[in-house]
């Protein structure tokens, strides 16, 4: 019997989107440098607020996030009414192109840009368009010469994934200021902790009405296993999301843990100052071993190699030590590695395993 059941046009060219691998066949004490997240795990203060949610877990959660919105906008220094919360920040860019892009519309994003725009905007009926980049860096001319009257939506990430490049306020203003009318700008600011006073360009949110911000809880507060994200902008914009969102999007543990993620700030402080010891470190003694990589202001380095085949090989030798890093083809840097910052011991590993490697050609 043959079905006439089929998915809406456009949902069968998503490519699935692959995780970082966590594992390697038939090794153990592997370290996992390929998702970037925190290699000290979340705040003591996150964990204990898990552990206590334990005691509501046959209460439904609250539907408007009052209490972990309440503990961002006290913290960040945000209007609470203009703060939602979603499952990662991955929701809060599902929901930004269900509600603004459909058939005939299009989504701007850069060529290494992140791979949910993609697929969020394919999802929902909309037209994705791909803007090449400059030196693996955003280019704001290049993304205002793509819009046209059909743009809904433009997503940048600053610092972006997996470059680890980022542009200034200046360059983020003169974005907003020259979309065209109907469109929104999102800034992506999954790694906005990592960048030394930074606030993931709140001024222009507070001073236009076209620009929305995202941030998630899984990179520099360490609970990716957990999925909390939250997204910050004009209250129209936001009213619309929410209408959108599953009223019981977040449990009471993604939202308890979250609060108190939110609330100690000294344990982020701690988290931003060894990653940028160690990505400094590491970016250097990459190049000294002739792996160059672009000033990353992440949680990461994109590694530079001579060739496709050069990274792809110094990739398996990798595996080989153990060590897990994200192969980057799937974002055009075939020739690339994106490492992620682990504590200092996983550092002096790659270091010591890219100079065994390189030894060996
Ligand atoms: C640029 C960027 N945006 C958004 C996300 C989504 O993060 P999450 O859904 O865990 O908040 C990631 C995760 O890797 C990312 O790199």
């Amino acid at each position: 019997m043959t079905s006439d059941i089929r998915p809406k046009p456009g949902i069968m060219d998503i490519a699935l989107y692959q995780g970082g691998a966590a594992t390697v066949a038939g090794k153990t004490n592997t370290i996992k440098l390929s998702s970037n997240e925190n290699p000290f795990g979340p705040s003591d203060k996150a964990k204990e607020a898990f552990a206590r949610s334990v005691h509501q877990l046959h209460r439904y959660p609250s539907t408007d996030h009052a209490a972990l919105r309440a503990a961002i906008a006290e913290v960040q220094h945000l209007d609470a009414d203009r703060v939602i919360c979603g499952v990662g920040s991955d929701e809060i860019i599902h929901f930004l192109c269900q509600a603004y892009a459909g058939a005939g519309d299009e989504v701007v994003f850069t060529e290494h840009g992140f791979l949910m725009y993609r697929i969020s905007a394919t999802a929902a009926g909309a037209t994705p368009v791909e803007v090449a980049e400059r030196d693996r860096t955003t280019d704001i001319g290049n993304l205002l010469a793509a819009c046209n009257e059909r743009t809904k939506l433009v997503f940048i990430a600053n610092p972006n994934n997996p470059t680890g490049t980022m542009i200034s306020a200046a360059e983020v203003a003169q974005l907003a200021d020259g979309l065209p009318p109907q469109a929104i700008l999102v800034l992506d600011g999954a790694y906005a902790e990592y960048v030394d006073g930074y606030d993931g360009g709140l001024a222009l949110i507070e001073s236009r009405e076209n620009v929305v911000m995202t941030r998630t809880f899984s990179k520099i507060y360490g609970l990716g296993g957990l999925r909390i994200g939250w997204g910050y902008g004009p209250a129209a914009i936001i009213d619309v999301l929410n209408r959108i969102r599953g009223p019981f999007n977040l449990s009471n543990t993604q939202l308890e843990a979250a609060e108190a993620a939110m609330r100690d700030q000294d344990y982020v402080a701690r988290c931003r100052s060894d990653n940028a010891r160690m990505r400094i470190w590491l970016a250097e003694a990459l190049a000294e071993l002739g792996v160059p990589s672009d000033t990353s202001l992440a949680n990461f380095v994109l590694a530079r190699f001579a060739d496709a085949a050069e990274a792809e090989a110094c990739d398996v030798y990798l595996r080989d030590q153990g060590l897990i890093v994200r192969r980057v083809a799937g974002y055009k840097l075939p020739h690339c590695l994106r490492i992620t910052i682990g504590d200092e011991s996983a550092c002096r590993r790659v270091a010591h395993a890219v100079a065994q490697f390189k030894g060996k050609r």
